[in-house]
């Protein structure tokens, strides 16, 4: 994945991996079916990986109901 071609989350957050993203990416399995990701936080990862469909989990309550909010627009 290019540098340019990654999505910034606009939830700026404490250990965001856009930096890390070009690397991450990866690592992934091109086609993903239904993708889990247990720590959320601004969301970074799940934005630039493409699956079918996302369970995105996270500790912080407020951070659930402020992605389902962006996820709703
Ligand atoms: C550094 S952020 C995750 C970065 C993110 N995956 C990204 O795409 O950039 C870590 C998140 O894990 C959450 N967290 C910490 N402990 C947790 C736990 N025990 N269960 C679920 N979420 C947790 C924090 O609330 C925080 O939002």
């Amino acid at each position: 994945m290019s540098k340019n071609k990654i999505k910034r989350s606009p939830l700026f957050y404490v250990g965001d991996k856009y930096k890390l993203m070009a690397q991450i990416s990866e690592l992934f399995p091109k086609e993903i079916n239904t993708f889990y990701e247990p720590f959320v936080g601004g969301g970074t990862v799940f934005l630039n990986i493409k699956a079918n469909q996302y369970f995105l989990n996270d500790i912080n309550a407020h951070l659930i109901k402020l992605h389902n909010t962006l996820i709703s627009y």
